[in-house]
């Protein structure tokens, strides 16, 4: 059973929360909870003047100015309207050159400040990863330059007759689910606490299965925070539920033997495993979907929050595991010495503080070797930079002694994904036991920080307070959430 043989991956030491398939650790933390706003959303409202031209800009000189049908749309369509159409996740339909140009300073603007497509993994000076992302949304700095021409030339349309084909945007929904878990009862939230239950679901499993691809959907997006997925193994979250299929949780499964296949937060695609590599969903087990409500202060009802899976042909050569690594509170669970620790270093960012961080260097000892295909990074709302790598005991032949995974130097809570690497699994990036994780966290817990502010305001404060580590809104994380496969073999 691979149960028995994931043993060693749960206990990875006491600081290391890894989603072990047999793990019994919590995987709390690694939910995080910051409450806080739904921020950003809406906010194409006030907005450019754009002059929606119709193509007349020969006469100034500037007759290379991009047009739409020529060289903006197909751009529009490849990185913006798999979101923003109708029915999709985004508040404005960017389909067609009447629902553009309008917006068109917005949009150039939006690219130039990093802000969309929202994207926050980032190649820089400290960190290039050995491989791209698959799903890239981010436009080179041409097509940058392409919008910001357009926009400033008033946004010509072009000749329809001469348009240029139009890109298929990237798939974001999951492709062939087998079967949808939906909530089981509606739920009803209103006033302005949050409110986090766990449903405990049955998939019907008589026999083992193998999940390569989930989609975890928000029934009401306006006050869904964040949704967490777990495998409860031995189903014992089916003795905790009451009449409505629910039970009080927090930022954790509520139950011992649980592990974590998926998480969603706004922005989070479909989510797929490599090949040959899959999560296994015991028979008999139960899902549990980990629910965070943050209320809008209206009543806000959501009757249709899912997940759905698609399940692998067959047992695949590799086990896939989502490890959660960091959160390291003291030395002995890997914290570094940093600014303003007093003796022994201490997770601890002051009221007031700027460009404060904490570093952590967390060694992996008695696991079997990891490749890791996907890596995410995990803040509250105080976090603006996170950087990931790793520092090899023994690195092997053609294999750097330290490596970077991902760094989202512009951090935004409310643009989480797992970055998954767009390349075959032999070439990902191994972990041994031995090998050390680093994590370096940069936070801004002063009012420059308009999280900072947003979040103080929801708590009824109007100053900075110390923030430490933890759950609650005004907790911090330093968060590795890493996607690795563990060939079956190496199991027994
Ligand atoms: C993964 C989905 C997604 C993609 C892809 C995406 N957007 Fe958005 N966009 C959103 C959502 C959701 C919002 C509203 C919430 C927010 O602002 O974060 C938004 C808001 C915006 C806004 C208003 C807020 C702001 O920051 O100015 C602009 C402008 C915008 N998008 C432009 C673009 C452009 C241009 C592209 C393509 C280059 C793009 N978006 C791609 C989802 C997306």
């Amino acid at each position: 059973m691979v149960c028995t043989s994931t043993r060693a991956l749960a206990l990875l030491g006491t600081s290391l929360l890894i989603a072990a398939a047999c793990g019994k650790e919590e995987v709390a933390s690694a939910s995080a909870s910051a409450t806080a706003t739904e921020s950003d959303s809406g906010a194409a409202t006030d907005t450019t003047d754009a002059a929606t031209t119709d193509g007349s800009e020969s006469d100034s000189g500037v007759d290379a100015a991009p047009t739409w049908h020529q060289q903006i749309a197909p751009i529009v369509a490849e990185s913006c309207s798999g979101c923003h159409r109708d029915s999709g996740i985004a508040p404005f339909s960017l389909t067609t050159y009447e629902e553009s140009a309008p917006w068109a300073l917005l949009l150039a603007d939006s690219v130039e400040r990093g802000a969309m497509p929202p994207f926050l993994a980032t190649d820089t000076p400290e960190c290039q990863p050995r491989h791209g992302w698959i799903d890239d949304l981010r436009l080179s700095d041409e097509q940058a330059g392409l919008l910001r021409a357009w926009a400033d030339a008033g946004a010509p349309e072009g000749d329809p007759a001469t348009a240029a084909p139009l890109p298929q945007p990237p798939q974001l929904d999951l492709v062939d689910p087998d079967i949808r878990l939906t909530i089981p009862t509606p739920v009803t939230v209103s006033g302005n606490g949050d409110k986090f239950l766990c449903f405990s679901i049955d998939p019907g499993l008589d026999a083992d299965a193998w999940v390569d691809g989930l989609q975890i959907s928000a029934g009401n997006p306006k006050i869904v925070h964040h949704v967490l997925v777990y495998v409860d193994e031995d189903a014992q979250s089916a003795d905790l539920i009451g009449p409505d299929g629910s039970y009080p949780c927090f930022g954790g499964p509520g139950v011992g033997n649980a592990s974590l296949i998926g998480a969603w937060a706004p922005g989070m695609p479909a989510f797929n495993t490599p090949p040959d590599t899959a999560f296994r969903i015991p028979a008999g087990a139960r899902i549990i979907m980990n629910m965070h409500y943050h209320p809008t202060g209206a009543e806000e009802v959501d009757d249709s929050s899912a997940v759905e899976l698609r399940y692998h042909p067959s047992i695949p050569a590799n086990l896939a595991l989502l490890a959660l690594i960091g959160n390291a509170h003291n030395s002995g669970a890997g914290l570094l010495p940093g600014p303003g620790d007093s003796g022994s270093p201490q997770f601890k960012i002051p009221a007031g503080a700027v460009d404060h961080t904490e570093s952590m260097s967390i060694r992996l000892d008695d696991i079997p070797d990891l490749r890791v295909w996907s890596a995410g990074t995990h803040l509250h709302y105080v976090g603006t930079d996170m950087v990931a790598g790793i520092r090899r005991a023994a690195p092997q032949p053609g294999e750097p002694e330290s490596e970077c995974f991902v760094h989202t130097p512009n951090w935004n809570f409310n643009w989480q994904r797992a970055y998954v690497y767009d390349a075959p699994l032999a070439e990902a990036p191994v972990v041994r036991a031995g090998d050390e994780i680093v994590m370096r966290c940069t936070y801004n817990n002063s009012m420059s920080n308009p999280y900072v502010v947003q979040a103080l305001a929801e708590q009824g404060l109007g100053a900075p307070v110390d923030v430490y580590l933890g759950e609650e809104t005004l907790d911090e994380m330093c968060l590795g959430i890493f996607g690795v496969a563990i060939n079956l073999a190496d199991l027994f």
